[in-house]
């Protein structure tokens, strides 16, 4: 799998401290800023090769556009699938929450695309409205797919806060068959990772396991308190929380962790070349 240069998703989360700067200090869903951010990220698909779709949930309490980007190689019935947040609370930009997850999947689409290896299985990224109101924007994606749609995924993977400055490395459903590859890449560097068990029903994952889609992800922490077994075995600060800055005005790119955010994006790279590349070319 290549690396994913975690310069190229620090830039892209400069950006949207930016388009928050510019927009009123935040990226909440339907606003302005949320709409800059859907902008900027569609802008950089495109520019890849990607065909982008905007849908429009209209059930959300601020209706704005879910953007999903599907990447037109492998067998359209198999798909595995990506996603992460792009709205912030109203209180500020929303960098660690979730500007890291949707930047570490924005620069994991953009290098698949540079690559364009041969692949096994389709891979579809989302970037979703209205999280932080309910799981709102993923929640409508879900509702609107047929049954049949539904059974092509084979797998989601949701990415929400995964640069947490005191963080820990956490993985969604970690001892399921979904989360090998995830587990597998963490497990290389002995970095221990534990159950996303602070996560559990508070995020976009939830809104697939609801209509009995397999899940997993990353994480790296929001208010709860790093454990001082957790400080000893990842480093950071025993008593404090994973993320002081969760839903804050000072959650901006000095809220970053640098390092989880490199383990975790090129995990994103390990997981799609595991799951969606290789072996012999198949025709769609
Ligand atoms: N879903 C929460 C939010 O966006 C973040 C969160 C993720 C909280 C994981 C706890 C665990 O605010
Ligand atoms: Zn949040
Ligand atoms: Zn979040």
């Amino acid at each position: 799998a290549p690396d994913i240069s975690v310069t190229n998703v620090q830039a892209h989360l400069t950006q949207l401290n930016s388009i928050a700067t510019s927009n009123g200090g935040n990226r909440r869903a339907g606003s302005a800023g949320y709409t800059a951010s859907v902008s900027y990220v569609k802008g950089k698909l495109q520019a890849a090769g990607y065909t982008v779709t905007e849908q429009t949930c209209t059930t959300c309490t601020y209706p704005a556009s879910n953007l999903i980007a599907e990447w037109p190689q492998g067998p359209a019935d198999q798909v595995v699938m990506f996603g992460a947040h792009l709205d912030s609370v109203a209180a500020g930009p929303g960098i660690n929450d979730n500007g890291s997850g949707s930047a570490t999947l924005l620069e994991n689409a953009l290098v698949l695309a540079q690559q364009n290896p041969t692949m096994t299985k389709r891979v579809r990224f989302a970037w979703w409205n209205g999280e932080e109101q309910g799981l709102q924007g993923s929640k409508f994606y879900v509702n609107q797919l047929t049954a049949t749609q539904r059974g092509y995924i084979k797998g989601y993977y949701n990415f929400d806060m995964v640069a947490s400055p005191n963080g820990g490395y956490f993985i969604n459903r970690i001892t399921s068959t979904t989360a090998a590859p995830l587990k597998a890449y963490w497990d290389s560097f002995g970095l221990q990772p534990e159950e996303n068990t602070e996560g559990q029903g508070r995020s976009d994952d939830y809104s697939f396991a609801n209509v009995g889609i397999p899940t997993s992800g990353y994480a790296a922490g929001a208010s709860y308190t790093k454990t001082s077994a957790q400080a000893s075995k990842w480093g950071g600060t025993a008593g404090s929380a994973y993320d002081s800055c969760y839903h804050r005005s000072c959650d901006t790119t000095a809220n970053i962790n640098a390092t989880i955010l490199n383990r975790a994006a090129d995990g994103v790279a390990y997981a799609i070349w595991q799951l969606a590349v290789g072996g012999t070319p198949t025709n769609d």
